[in-house]
């Protein structure tokens, strides 16, 4: 292909439509409709130019087009950007898509030369291109959300140390906890989310632009120019996986699913704490609503939506999925339908961080006289009972059997394990004497849990010192 940069740029005023000349008559209205993106697909906006102006200095830069040529072309988007940001630029449904919305009003500003942008480039890289920029950005955003909801749980974690909260498996009392500890468990998910997001960065910020439709291009481009200006780390090795490829947004959907199961866990615990029956919460007024006919009530809405809003995320996972599984390469129109589920993905996830952030920093107290009564009043401290015999040479499942009697014998008189007189203990085996009692007192039954990674204090306090390290790295 000959470059000829003196060649002028015709003058006539013929309008930029979407199709070639081969095509006769107009789209029909409702096809029109059914066909755009434009409806959603703004949001790739500011995408799209600075993808473009990336474009137009490497025409020039490689002499595809004039220095010129490009300066017009750069100007000319920048422009549009402005417009945009003032929010004088809204293009309708006849632009089709915000790609050809762009590249229409860069003709209108800049005149025939607009016409130029195009060279060398198809929709189908483009697209890719702004997806990408627009996801790697949402990325880290969304990296530093779950920074700020990881700080606001340690901070009330290392507030939190030896207050004790109730344990469960099935839900059923089982051992009591560090309060520090349950939730430094979600800090560790939410870790597990932030590196997670990072290793997936990695594989959005691979530049497709220069694939052209599918082929590549006849121009003597360069692909490690724009991928360079657009501060891409690599660059598609094969021109119709760059142009078709999308697991970039699935792998993005499923950590997204990831977070959003995270959260949801979370919240399920917020709606059973703040329940008259768990009573281990407080909502505030600032993060609770009232009913509208029953005046006592005071529900945990931003926990239930959180939890319901799961669904969606989960839902975009699979409609990407099953969007690909029968694509054969390379670009097929199936594929505009990624935006909406990346975007609603995108918003929701934030949305329910940016929640729960506030939630947990200024819209629920632990009501710790109640939690400390809590783990007093159950039998959580039967393990100890039994760990406390086999310290002693009993075999262990033996001193289960017996402690299993205890209780029984215990709940059918209303009494508890600290109730127990050191007779009755010893009754049951000679091996009890006088120090069952501390060590079946709830600190006690935590502190003991020293094992690496467990729930004593001195685990906790070192998992907390740890936590802290991790975030600032
Ligand atoms: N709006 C389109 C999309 O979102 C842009 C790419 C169109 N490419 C094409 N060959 N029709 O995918």
């Amino acid at each position: 292909m000959a470059i000829n940069n003196q060649q002028p740029t015709t003058n006539n005023q013929q309008q930029i439509t979407t199709w070639s000349q081969r095509f006769e008559s107009a789209l029909h209205p409702a096809i029109a409709n059914f066909n755009a993106s434009i409806g959603f697909d703004m949001e790739l906006i500011e995408y799209d130019i600075t993808g473009s102006v990336a474009h137009a200095k490497m025409l020039a830069h490689t002499g595809i087009i004039s220095e010129l040529e490009g300066e017009q072309l750069v100007s000319g988007l920048e422009q549009i950007r402005s417009e945009y940001r003032e929010g004088k630029f809204n293009p309708g449904i006849e632009a089709e898509d915000v790609h050809f919305a762009v590249e229409r009003r860069l003709t209108e500003i800049a005149g025939d030369v607009g016409k130029k942008l195009h060279t060398a480039r198809s929709r189908n890289d483009q697209v890719g291109t702004d997806t990408r920029l627009y996801l790697r950005e949402q990325i880290t955003q969304i990296r530093t959300q779950l920074r700020e909801l990881q700080t606001v749980l340690l901070n009330l974690a290392e507030a939190h140390v030896e207050t004790l909260i109730p344990g469960y498996t099935h839900l059923q009392r089982a051992q009591p906890l560090s309060l520090a500890h349950h939730l430094l468990a979600y800090w560790e998910m939410l870790q597990r989310d932030w590196e997670r997001l990072g290793e997936i960065y990695r594989r959005v910020n691979i530049s497709p632009l220069g694939c052209g439709a599918l082929a590549g291009t006849t121009f003597p481009i360069d692909r490690h120019y724009t991928a360079k200006e657009l501060h891409f780390a690599g660059i598609y090795a094969n021109s119709l996986d760059g142009v078709s490829d999308r697991d970039f947004g699935i792998e993005f959907l499923a950590a997204a699913s990831l977070i959003m199961v995270h959260l949801s866990r979370l919240s399920e615990e917020i709606i059973l704490w703040a329940s008259e029956e768990f009573g281990f919460v407080i909502l505030k007024d600032n993060c609770s609503t009232g009913s509208s006919i029953m005046p006592q009530k005071k529900n945990p809405d931003v926990p239930e939506l959180v939890r319901g809003k799961t669904g969606r995320v989960f839902g975009h996972l699979q409609g990407m999925l099953v969007l690909m599984k029968g694509l054969p390469l390379a670009y097929n129109k199936d594929l505009q339908e990624d935006k909406e589920a990346l975007f609603d993905g995108v918003k929701t996830v934030r949305a329910c961080l940016e929640a729960m952030t506030i939630l947990w920093q200024e819209g629920l107290e632990f009501r710790t006289t109640r939690l400390a009564s809590a783990v007093t009043a159950d039998f959580s401290n039967a393990t100890d009972v039994a760990d406390y015999l086999a310290a002693k040479g009993v075999p262990f499942r033996e001193a289960y059997n017996l402690v299993g009697k205890v209780v029984k014998t215990s709940l059918a008189a209303g009494k508890l394990l600290k109730d127990l007189t050191l007779r009755e203990w010893q009754e049951l085996h000679p091996a009890f004497a006088e120090d069952i009692y501390e060590a079946i007192t709830p600190t006690q039954v935590v502190a003991a849990r020293n094992s690496y990674g467990g729930t004593g204090f001195e685990q906790v306090r070192q998992a907390l010192a740890d936590a802290r390290k991790r975030l600032s790295s």
